[in-house]
């Protein structure tokens, strides 16, 4: 008997083609994000389950005895799902890494000039027809090249952000990253390893997150350690939104403690505090990171490799549990 495949949401066309074509998969042609019940009953019905980063996959959605054997997530992050539940009831998990990090860092990039030069105010005003002409005093932001880019998170996507910043602005590199690192590619870049987030934060123009969110790392930006970013300072989160503390945040651009912000993810997506919505000095963006029709393809392919891995009793190439 062939196995049961549900997708929860509409995917590229060309990736859904593959999957029922040659996989009769179950597609979800409305769109209409699917219920917990829904997923539960999922995980009760079918073999294999393919969500995405916007379904949340606690240890409670895992029934008694489920029928599904593997999710294969669309997406690189996966703190949406509890791995280690997956894990206990025999579900193997997969993720789609490596395809979506130049689009993330692009993004973040975009995200940095856009906060820094104001362009999403100037945008607005244009649009409003309130703006009276050019003159040298108008709409003055800060400059990026030259700058330091601090990064929190040194994998892939920080890396690529790093290339961007370093040989594109000639902007300075510091970074964190749990591990240490040390390799041809961070000397070209000249990028500094400091040891703590904190020193990242006290010595960066513009702070990047490309560390992954989940409990190790929610809330890693809190009050405090805001505290100790430059008061001339612009925060960009590409990540995931648990990891800065949102109202810290916000508290912390009311109050002029840090200049502004660049934001695509938010704690609790897709709801933005009306809070941020209310202010000039932040970009929010609806988590756009890898939204390229080039990318999204390429990430629901990686979900067909690892399927059909998966099926072929092969290791499927991303699995993460
Ligand atoms: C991911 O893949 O984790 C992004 O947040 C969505 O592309």
């Amino acid at each position: 008997m062939s196995p049961r495949i549900i997708v929860t949401r509409r995917w590229p066309g060309a990736v859904e083609k593959v999957l029922s074509e040659q996989f009769g998969a179950v597609l979800n042609s409305s769109d209409r994000p699917m219920t917990q019940t829904e997923i539960l009953a999922a995980f009760e019905d079918y073999d294999i389950v393919l969500p995405t980063v916007s379904d949340q996959l606690p240890a409670a959605i895992f029934p008694e005895r489920p029928r599904a054997r593997m999710i294969g997530n669309f997406g690189v992050g996966f703190s949406h799902i509890d791995v280690e539940a997956a894990g206990r009831h025999g579900i193997v998990v997969t993720n789609t890494p490596g395809v979506l990090t130049d689009c993330t860092a692009d993004l973040a990039m975009a995200l940095m000039l856009m906060i820094a030069r104001r362009t999403g105010e100037g945008e607005r005003q244009v649009r409003a027809g309130q703006w009276a002409g050019w003159c040298p005093t108008h709409m003055i932001g800060s400059r990026v090249s030259g700058k330091t880019l601090g990064i929190v998170g040194m994998g892939r996507i920080g890396r690529a952000t790093a290339r961007r910043a370093r040989y594109g602005f000639g902007m300075n590199i510091v970074f964190h990253n749990r591990s240490r690192l040390d390799d041809e590619e961070l000397h070209a870049l000249e990028a500094r390893q400091l040891d703590t987030v904190d020193d990242v934060l006290a010595n960066a123009d513009f702070v990047s997150l490309h560390c992954p969110g989940g409990a190790d790392n929610r809330h890693l930006i809190d009050a405090g350690r805001i505290a100790t970013m430059r008061p001339e300072s612009f925060l960009i989160n590409t990540a995931r939104g648990d990891v800065v503390d949102e109202e810290a945040l916000i508290d912390a651009l009311e109050c002029g403690r840090i200049a502004g912000a660049g934001l695509d993810v938010f704690a609790n997506e897709p709801v933005v505090s009306e809070r941020l919505k209310m202010r000039e000095n932040v970009v929010l963006l609806p988590h756009l990171g890898s939204a390229t029709e080039e990318t999204r393809r390429a990430m629901g392919m990686k979900v067909v490799e690892n399927l059909a891995a998966f099926l072929d009793g092969r290791q499927p190439p991303d699995r993460v549990a």
